[in-house]
């Protein structure tokens, strides 16, 4: 094995020995999944993105998490671990600065999570294009921008894993959702195509593809007990984390169990 991908190999695999059992050697040397490991969550005030950030915190990771809204990021500050900062994913500009925030915080990092993401939901007719620009600009040309500085990064330390909060709108189109499935189509040709060029480099890339959550991101986020949770999400993101290195999951559907029935 070479020196990066030992050193990756340390960075991420689990080693074959039996986690539930108190006292085994895996908890004699490392109590938590992700202690030592540095991760950015996009959209981490709130909805999908703040139970990530929430889960990868509880796992032991350090977690650098953005949103537009300073206030947001305020209010979602949650102990020395954690450090946000208020950032536009979809202008190039903010996202050097926040990647820059990073290194200066935490000094490089392992995992990035491409979570932010906006659905502007009209037809085609009644679409503007600056619905059409706000939607490609974050969901599609926000994960490029962030990818090439986590790509930069994981460089310099042996490898890394991205994961991509796509939906199952990257392959269902719907009515009234032209600008948001072609965002997400094009995250899903997008990813595919990055995890074949850097696969070799020990970088690992997946996409999860929820169905309905939880979360504001709805146009009527009430009475949704029947939609997935966001920490669902959440814990798929750590089964990831969690698979070997010889294993890349690429893809995850998740579906609600018992959306209403279609009258
Ligand atoms: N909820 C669903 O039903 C569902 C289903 C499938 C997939 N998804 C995907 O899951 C992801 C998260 O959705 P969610 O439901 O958690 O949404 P949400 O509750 O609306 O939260 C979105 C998060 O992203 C941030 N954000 C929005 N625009 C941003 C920008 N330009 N730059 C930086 N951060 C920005 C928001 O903070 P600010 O507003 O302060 O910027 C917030 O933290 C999205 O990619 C979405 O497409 C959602």
């Amino acid at each position: 094995m070479g020196r990066a991908l030992r050193a990756y190999a340390s960075i991420f695999s689990q080693p074959d020995l039996p986690r539930d059992q108190p006292g085994c050697g895996y908890y004699r040397k490392m109590d938590k999944l992700l202690s030592g490991k540095i991760a950015v969550v996009t959209g981490g005030t709130r909805g999908i993105g703040r139970a990530i950030v929430d889960r990868l915190l509880a796992e032991g990771a350090s977690v650098a998490f953005c949103g537009r809204s300073a206030e947001g990021v305020q209010k979602a500050a949650t102990g020395s671990q954690a450090y946000g900062e208020a950032a536009d994913i979809s202008k190039p500009e903010d996202v050097r600065r926040f990647f820059q925030s990073v290194d200066t915080k935490f000094g490089g990092m392992d995992i990035l999570i491409n979570n932010a993401g906006i659905g502007i939901f009209r037809s085609v007719a009644e679409l503007t294009p600056e619905d059409w620009r706000r939607t490609l600009d974050l969901n599609l040309s926000g994960v490029f921008y962030c990818s090439k500085e986590a790509l930069a990064r994981f460089k310099r330390r042996g490898g890394g894993y991205i994961i991509n909060i796509s939906s199952l709108a990257a392959k269902n189109a719907f009515a009234g959702a032209a600008a948001y499935n072609a965002s997400k189509f094009g995250l899903a040709g997008f990813s595919e195509a990055m995890m074949l060029d850097h696969r070799y480099d020990n970088v690992r890339v997946s996409d999860i593809m929820p169905g309905s959550v939880n979360t504001e991101f709805a146009a009527n986020p009430s009475d949704a007990d029947w939609k997935i949770a966001p920490e669902d999400v959440a814990q798929v993101v750590i089964d990831l984390l969690r698979m070997p290195p010889r294993t890349l999951v690429s893809r995850v559907e998740m579906r609600p169990a018992k959306p209403p029935r279609k009258s």
